[in-house]
Parts: C-alpha cells; structure tokens; sequence
C-alpha cells in the first residue's frame, strides 16, 4: 500500500505560535508512541521521553527557554531526553543524536497527521531544563518538541534544489 506521507512531510513547518489549547490524551498517546517505534542503533532505546502538560511547569520551561511563549501556550512539551551517550557505532560515530533526532522525526510528523502544529527547539538552558524535570544530571535533554494547536505556521522555507543535495553513485 503506497501511503501519503510525503503529504505529511511537506504541509509540515515550525508553528510560530500556539493557542493555548490542550492536546487530545489519545492524540499525544499516539504522538509518543510514534516516538516509541522509531529506530535507534542496536534497538537500545536509550531514550525517555518527558511530556509536560501541567501549565505551571511549562511556564518554568518557557524561562529556561529564554521566555519562549510558546512553551506556554503549547498543549504539551516533549523534553527528549537520552539516557546514554557513551554508545559509539562501529562508524566511530556516537548514537544518541541520531537515535533521537528518528524519535523526535516520527512524533512530528505523527502530530501534523494529528492536525497539530509543532516546534523543535534547541534553544534552551539545559541544567535549568534539568532541574526543572528532574532529570539525573548524566542525562541529557537532547531536543525540545512543542505540540499544540497552531493557526501560525512559518512560511515556506525553500529548500535547496534535489541537484544540490542529491547524487547518484557518486558524489
Ligand atoms: C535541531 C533543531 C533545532 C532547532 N531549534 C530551534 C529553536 O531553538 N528555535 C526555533 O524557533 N526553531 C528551531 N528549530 C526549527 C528550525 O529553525 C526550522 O525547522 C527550520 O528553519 C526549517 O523551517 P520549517 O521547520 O518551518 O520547515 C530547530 C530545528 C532543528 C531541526
């Protein structure tokens, strides 16, 4: 069965804001179960997944991220977290910034089928990220994944040409 993801991948791009409203339980279930599934080297699964619904915590969150508001005003936040970073792949390369980046990929695009809009933020202040939730200070926040309801996408971004980024047999 060819299924439309392409679809998914292309009517995605960064919410600018949201709107205050909750996430659907079922619908966030989903979304992280996405994040569950997704691939990660060995099948280790070194990850955990913090989402954060309770609106004081996300206010805390949003002056970790600077003032953010749509760490606020996000229905839910995904803290994804690592819980190794030691593992190296025999490319001498270290897993974990893969293995989360496929996590985070998956619960994207399983929120734009949702309908919901989505931020990935990186700009934060990870020890504050930390304390806030708890997480033990050998883990690391890798990433930051907003999820709500968003009628302000970002505009299209261009993206560079399939001839520029795309070769066949060679480089
Ligand atoms: C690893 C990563 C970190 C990012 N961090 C931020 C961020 O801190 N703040 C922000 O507004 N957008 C952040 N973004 C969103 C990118 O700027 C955005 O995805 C990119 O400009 C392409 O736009 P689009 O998502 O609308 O297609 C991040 C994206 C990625 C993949």
């Amino acid at each position: 069965m060819i299924m439309d993801i392409l679809d998914v991948i292309r009517s995605r791009s960064t919410a600018k804001s949201f709107d205050g409203g909750s996430v659907d339980p079922d619908a966030l279930d989903r979304i992280l179960d996405a994040g569950r599934l997704a691939p990660s080297a060995k099948n280790r699964q070194t990850w955990r997944f913090v989402a954060v619904r309770r609106k004081d915590v996300k206010k805390s969150l949003s002056e970790a991220c600077y003032g953010d508001p749509r760490l606020i005003d996000a229905g839910c936040v995904i803290a994804a977290c690592t819980t190794n970073i030691n593992y190296t792949m025999p490319n001498g390369q270290p897993s974990y910034p893969l293995d989360m980046a496929f996590a985070v990929s998956f619960m994207m695009l399983q929120a734009e089928h949702e309908g919901l809009g989505t931020s990935v933020l990186g700009t934060y202040d990870e020890t504050a990220v930390k304390d806030l939730l708890t997480v033990p200070h050998a883990m690391r926040v890798v990433i930051l994944l907003a999820i709500g309801h968003s009628s302000e996408k970002s505009a299209y971004k261009d993206r560079l040409p399939k001839d520029r980024v795309i070769s066949y047999d060679h480089w």
